[in-house]
């Protein structure tokens, strides 16, 4: 830092108002730790700022002052990257008063949002203007927009529609020497050199700060069928995909597998909710949607799923018969995080594999950590039709779960290793942040790492944007 702490407050304060920019410990906090409660950090200020301009003013005071910056959605993110570190000398740069809904453009279907805006009101808001905006997590009343592209977020809908990058049409990024790049365009072909906004993409607030985006929107779903199979095991799980993907083909939104254990969990911290088909090792929950008419998705959904009891693929199935009870199926996969982090600690891992890969590597994986940690629990859930799992590993029952968390690092290198040899990734939908640095280092090629090192160079040459993070 090259000027003062006081002075660089002054500044903020001037260009956003005094009254969004926080200094005192009780104001700060919240910003400050990340949703796991696994990182804390300190700050010098959170800012606070009310539109583009002074988000650019924001970073050129930062800038000149040498100050670095964390910038911050929702705060919900899993990896550490939007808390910033126990020094005191970062800047958190806050995005939520960016929050309005500039533009829907219903003939080019498509919504201009400011990256504040929380998930949710895109998804209300497309839905006013009659349209679908698919992106959908669990976390999607707080997330934001700008969050949600800067990890290149998932969910449980990218079988259909892919993950954050595939439905961002044009950016708005302020770079880190505070000049405002306009890429708001709503072209979904435009072949004019580097497609510039799928760095900002993922990135993690390393490379810029994305202050609005035109996002894709897809006609609302006639009719949906949610449903809840029991399965014996992984295998049935891929099996029951493929014959859905086959009869069902794109109409296939959301496949989502849970073990047991993980229901368990939720249902322990929610027991309103319902447990239809008890009693089964593993489960998946499936969302269909169609533009056709309902009676006859519905038809088509129940001769399914009885071709796969029938065969044994599934072992019993129950589907909603309205939306309410749809809700509540969901409510058994959304809520299985947040139970867990009432449960306490636990080594959480956010990995894809091709699918065809899932069941051996669940039984490999499974013995060898079992070997590791005699008694872990393994609480294990994910959007199966990507590929992608959420495989936590819990200390053994009765067991100092703050304790066991020192066996993060040794059950890292034996999942990740079994990943990476099978081609699959250490990160499927929550980034790196801080937790997986050292992992990325370790698994990415040097090739790639000395990539990513010239692109920050090149658009961070002071390295002010969220340090330690990602690289
Ligand atoms: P933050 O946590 O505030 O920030 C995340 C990163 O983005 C940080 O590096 C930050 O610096 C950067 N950033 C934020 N805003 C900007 C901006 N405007 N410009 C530049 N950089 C920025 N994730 C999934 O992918 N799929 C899921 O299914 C999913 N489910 C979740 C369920 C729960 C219960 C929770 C708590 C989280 C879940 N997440 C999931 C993780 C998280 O919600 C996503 O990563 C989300 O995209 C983060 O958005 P955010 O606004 O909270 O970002
Ligand atoms: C989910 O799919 O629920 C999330 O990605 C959160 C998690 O992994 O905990
Ligand atoms: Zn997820």
């Amino acid at each position: 830092m090259v000027d003062s702490g006081a002075n660089v407050r002054t500044r903020l304060a001037a260009a956003v108002g005094a009254a969004n920019v926080l200094t005192e410990s009780p104001d700060v906090e919240p910003y400050v730790t990340d949703w796991r409660g696994r990182f804390h950090g300190r700050t010098l200020a959170v800012v606070r700022p009310a539109n583009t301009a002074e988000v650019a003013d924001v970073v050129r005071i930062c800038n000149e002052a040498r100050v670095p910056i964390v910038a911050q959605g929702g705060n919900t993110g899993m990896c550490g990257a939007a808390t910033p570190d126990a020094m005191g000398y970062e800047v958190v740069l806050s995005l939520t008063r960016l929050d309005r809904i500039r533009a829907v453009d219903g003939d080019n279907a498509t919504i201009t949002v400011e990256a504040g805006v929380p998930l949710a009101q895109v998804q209300q808001a497309a839905a006013d203007a009659g349209f679908h905006f698919p992106l959908s997590l669990a976390s999607e009343g707080s997330c934001t927009i700008g969050g949600n592209l800067s990890t290149n977020a998932g969910g449980t809908a990218v079988l259909r529609f892919g993950n954050a990058r595939d439905l961002a049409l044009g950016l708005e990024v302020v770079l880190a020497d505070g000049r405002v790049w306009n890429g708001l365009r709503g072209l979904r072909k435009d072949n004019t050199g580097y497609d510039l906004k799928q760095l900002f993409i993922g990135a993690e607030g390393t490379l810029g700060i994305i202050t609005a985006a035109v996002l894709k929107l897809f006609p609302k779903p006639v009719a949906s069928v949610t449903a809840l199979a029991a399965l014996a095991d992984p295998a049935g799980a891929v099996a029951l995909l493929r014959t859905l993907k086959r009869g069902l083909s794109d109409r296939l939104v959301g496949f989502e597998l849970i073990s047991a254990p993980a229901l368990a969990i939720c249902r322990k911290h929610h027991p309103d909710l319902p447990d239809p088909v008890p009693g089964h090792p593993w489960y998946a929950l499936v969302q269909i949607d169609d533009s056709g008419s309902a009676s006859a998705l519905s038809e088509q959904v129940e001769n399914a799923f009885a071709d796969a009891v029938e065969s044994a693929t599934a072992l019993d199935v129950a589907i909603a018969q309205s939306e309410e009870q749809a809700h509540a199926l969901w409510a058994l996969r959304e809520n299985i995080s947040e139970s867990q982090r009432r449960e306490g600690p636990n080594i959480k891992h956010d990995i894809s594999l091709p699918v065809s890969a899932i069941p051996e590597f669940l039984e490999t994986s499974h013995d060898a950590l079992s070997a590791a940690f005699p008694g872990a629990q393994f609480v294990i859930f994910g959007h199966l039709g990507d590929g992608n799992l959420h495989y936590n590993l819990a200390a053994p029952t009765g067991a100092d779960a703050h304790a066991f968390m020192e066996h993060a690092p040794r059950a890292n290198r034996i999942v990740h290793d079994l990943v990476a040899a099978r081609g699959g990734s250490i990160s499927a939908e929550h980034g790196i942040g801080q937790l997986k640095r050292e992992e990325l280092a370790r698994y990415k090629a040097p090739v790639e790492l000395e990539m990513m090192r010239a692109i920050k160079a090149a658009l961070d040459p002071a390295g002010l944007l969220n340090p330690g993070k990602v690289l």
